[in-house]
């Protein structure tokens, strides 16, 4: 019927059309509405043959008017937000940010330079810990009597399991290798000892307690860097802090309409007071990464795309975050979507895009560590987390918070060494030397939240839809759901943005941290 018609049409315009043209053609969603716009083309162009990339040119236009445009926020009158009448207060720590200062030129020197300089400071860390009855470097173990105790620092370079399941484990340090059997356990201490080293982590570096015994040091505890156990740091005024990430600009999944929901929602035109009370307390904005969709970076993926021009991305999400109040101070790191190189430490997005961005907002590396308000925000957009959740029994992708309390325990946000590139500078700029108050990620596109020894731990989800990979992985995302945390109270709250949501927006749950 379809096909009669449109041969119809072209006949009567006295038109040609080519058989592939036609073929195409008929794929389209509207091929009549295309067809009509075929002969416009056709007779603006004096054509005699309607040509299949004429029909593809006119197919990519349509989607691009598809391009989501941002909702026009009113600000809502008589609202008075708390967050203006204070200054910001924020600083950037330099040395978390690898921007502009990158050393590595790929030679094997870089990567030796890069594990010494992790394994030094993570010593530091580990020495700190205390309590080990004489810490030794590897080399002087042969000299040591049978039954003698020490503590070894090094990082794992080898871990298998023997015939009989225990382990054996080749622990490297600037001197040499200790080579660590840890028996499966004939007592509870035992038990302990083996249930943890069954998840140490190739390439990260611990500290590992035994006994001398010949070749051997038979491991007794397992000790990893750790954070010291402190109460939550709380701040006198009333501000709070937002979390988003995984945005996907550009993706035709990308839930704009929430999106623009929650930026009517921070100008205080959504909900009731109780609502617009927590909206105006928001003066800082941290956006964790894959802000836009990007190009190329899976296969086929300009099937998902509406919008095929990296920098057209940008420029849309420059455009939606417009509304936001010039107030709130908006800190964007960049995730594996973003125009940046992929291997980690990212640098900030570049000045080029930033033009397209064209907003004022604080671009910085990933990993970065900010401090807002005295407190330390370590940003970091969470790529490592795949590698950690497939290597370390009991975590999964539905509770991100516990892959990341991981991390923390390790001081590395990418302890495993090359499953997510990584560019062996001469810091390691994944080892986390200070303590954080808050630890803010994304890249699962699954909200987790946790409290580890004082650090509040948030995993801000995503604005994206669930994808087609998604679904073949059985993925389950969690889109639009805000957290905010109140720095005065300790407390968190998840605003629901959700199309599900009754209201969405005026939809909140305090969450126990
Ligand atoms: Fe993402």
């Amino acid at each position: 019927m379809v096909e009669e018609e449109l041969v119809r049409k072209f006949a009567e315009a006295e038109l040609a059309l080519a058989p592939d043209a036609l073929e195409l053609l008929k794929t389209a969603e509207d091929p009549l509405g295309i067809a009509e716009r075929a002969l416009k083309a056709g007779k603006e162009r004096n054509l005699f043959v309607i040509e299949r990339t004429l029909i593809q040119e006119l197919l990519e236009r349509k989607e691009e008017e598809k391009i989501p445009m941002p909702v026009e926020v009113k600000r809502a009158p008589g609202f008075r937000p708390l967050a203006k009448e204070y200054p910001a207060d924020l600083k950037f720590i330099e040395s978390s940010d690898v921007s502009g200062k990158s050393k590595c030129k790929g030679h094997v020197e870089d990567f030796v330079a890069y594990f010494r300089d992790r394994v030094e400071r993570t010593r530091k860390i580990l020495e700190a810990r205390g309590g080990g009855s004489g810490i030794v470097k590897t080399g002087v173990l042969g000299k040591f009597a049978e039954g003698r105790d020490v503590r070894v620092i090094g990082i794992i370079k080898s871990k298998r399991q023997t015939k009989k399941n225990d382990l054996l484990i080749e622990l490297e340090d600037e001197e040499g290798i200790a080579k660590v059997w840890v028996g499966k356990g004939r007592n509870d201490s035992e038990k302990q000892c083996f249930a943890a080293a069954n998840n140490l982590l190739l390439d990260e570096v611990v500290a590992i307690d035994g006994k001398m015994s010949g070749p051997f040091l038979v491991a007794t505890d397992v000790l990893w860097p750790e954070v010291p156990a402190r109460n939550a740091r709380l701040i006198e005024k009333e501000v709070a802090v937002a979390f988003l990430s995984d945005l996907h600009v550009g993706s035709k999944l990308f839930l704009e309409q929430r999106f623009g929901a929650f930026v009517q929602w921070l100008n205080g035109g959504v909900g009731g007071e109780k609502q617009r009370e927590l909206a105006g307390k928001v003066k800082y904005l941290i956006v964790a990464g894959d802000v836009a969709d990007g190009i190329g970076i899976y296969p086929k993926q300009e099937k998902e795309l509406v919008v095929r021009d990296i920098y057209e991305q940008y420029r849309m999400f420059g455009k939606l975050m417009e509304a936001i109040p010039d107030y709130v101070e908006v800190i964007v790191a960049p995730g594996n979507h973003d125009a940046v190189r992929r291997a980690e430490p990212q640098p900030r997005i570049s000045k080029e895009i930033e033009e397209a961005i064209g907003g004022k907002m604080h671009l910085v590396g990933n990993p970065s560590m900010v401090e807002i308000e005295g407190l330390k925000v370590l940003v970091y957009h969470g790529t490592s987390l795949d590698s950690i959740i497939a290597g370390l029994k009991g975590l999964s992708y539905n509770y991100p918070e516990k892959a990341m309390v991981e991390l923390v325990k390790r001081r590395n946000l990418s302890p495993l060494f090359g499953d997510n590139p990584i560019v062996p500078e001469h810091h390691d700029y994944m080892l986390i030397d200070e303590v954080p108050d808050i630890v803010h990620m994304g890249h699962i596109h699954k909200n987790g939240y946790d409290r580890y020894k004082g650090i509040l731990i948030v995993n801000s989800g995503t604005w994206q839809d669930r994808t087609e990979f998604q679904m073949k992985q059985g993925h389950v995302p969690s889109p639009c759901l805000l957290p905010i945390y109140d720095m005065k109270r300790g407390e968190l709250e998840v605003v629901n943005f959700t199309a599900e949501a009754k209201a969405p927006g005026m939809e909140t749950a305090s969450k126990a941290i």
